[in-house]
């Protein structure tokens, strides 16, 4: 079923809100201008993710050399600091874990969330 969330203009690049749908407690962000919700549920142990930090992370590189980026795309887990990819929703560190995504869709500058019946396993789409 789909849900009209906010205004695109309500949400812009960078922030999140937090919004209750259907029972569920859905994350949503601006990543660089791409709008991504997410379940706000840990994969790992359930933990309240959507309330995590949002930054980036280091990036492979030579022995030595320390490297930063992706900046705003990764979210950090309030309880044990896994971090999930928001482009993605996958887990950096095993990407068999992932956050439960729904699809955003943007209609006459609205945005609007699609929620699946059912919801999926945690750490599955
Ligand atoms: S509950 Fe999220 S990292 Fe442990």
């Amino acid at each position: 079923m789909k849900h009209r969330v906010c205004l695109e203009s309500e949400l812009p690049v960078g922030e999140r809100r937090l919004l209750e749908i259907e029972g569920r407690s859905i994350g949503l962000f601006n990543v660089h201008g791409t709008v991504v919700a997410v379940q706000n549920v840990c994969p790992h142990e359930l933990a309240p993710v959507c309330l995590g930090r949002v930054g980036g992370t280091t990036l492979p590189s030579e022995p030595g050399v320390w490297r930063w980026g992706r900046d705003g795309e990764i979210l950090a887990c309030p309880w044990h600091g896994w971090e999930f990819d928001l482009l993605t929703g996958r887990a950096l560190a095993d990407p068999s874990k992932r956050l439960r995504r729904f699809p955003v869709e943007t209609i006459d500058q609205e945005l609007w969330i699609t929620l699946s019946e059912t919801p999926a396993p945690s750490g599955s789409d």
